[in-house]
């Protein structure tokens, strides 16, 4: 049956409050564990709160990118995760890493992607004057934020927004998306379709909608 419980490993680096908010979606999945490559990131005390192994990789233990990315990888593997959700992973991933978790290897980004990879995204929608803002949960690909779309928020710019106050309203949306798409993710509800759209099995909402079969052809 495809509701069977899922394994997903989450990993941050610092404050983890979307990684809280899968913890407590109530998903039919397991967080089998939190890894952190900053020891001092304040959500490893959140998870282990709730009961989930956690365990610090430090990227300032190795000198090339790629070595931390295996000493990473190794230890997401002692979990045997269906997915890997990153969430506030303030890392840049090497190829290999990518390639050997790619297609269940996710992310949450603060805005609404093509627009505004990279860091910093709530100042640069300030300074663009951009009215819309939001943010984006997608599969990872090689090139930076820029893998299959699962789903997206909007949110109006006002204009009296600071990026705190602009940050927080995207935030809030971020902790409300992640998991909606995650529990897409763990009933095998979501296909990459040739050319890189997410086709939704079943998906009600405007997203789903547009992204139904028929479309897609
Ligand atoms: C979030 O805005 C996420 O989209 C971005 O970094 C922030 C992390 O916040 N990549 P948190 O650690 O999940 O609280």
């Amino acid at each position: 049956m495809r509701m069977s419980t899922k394994r997903i490993v989450v990993l941050i680096s610092g404050r983890g409050s979307n990684m809280e908010a899968l913890l407590k979606a109530r998903l039919p999945a397991t967080v089998a564990a939190v890894i952190s490559n900053n020891p001092d990131a304040q959500g490893l005390a959140v998870a282990a709160d709730h009961g989930v192994p956690v365990a610090t990789v430090d990227h300032r233990g190795y000198a090339a990118r790629g070595d931390f990315d295996l000493a990473l990888a190794a230890e997401i593997e002692k979990h045997a995760p269906h997915v890997v959700a990153l969430a506030g992973f303030m890392r840049v991933l090497t190829p290999g890493f990518i390639g050997r978790f790619e297609g269940r290897l996710l992310n949450i980004h603060p805005s609404l992607l093509p627009a505004f990879p990279g860091l910093h995204t709530h100042r640069r929608a300030l300074e663009a004057g951009v009215r819309i803002h939001g943010c984006t949960v997608h599969y990872v690909t090689p090139v930076l934020d820029s893998g299959p779309i699962l789903l997206q928020a909007a949110v109006p710019v006002s204009v009296s927004d600071t990026e705190a106050t602009l940050a927080a309203r995207v935030l809030a949306e971020e902790h409300r998306i992640y998991p909606e798409a995650m529990r897409w993710v763990c009933e095998g509800r979501a296909r990459v379709m040739a050319g890189g759209r997410v086709h939704i099995e079943g998906a009600r909402d405007a997203a789903g909608a547009l992204l139904a079969p028929a479309l897609d052809g």
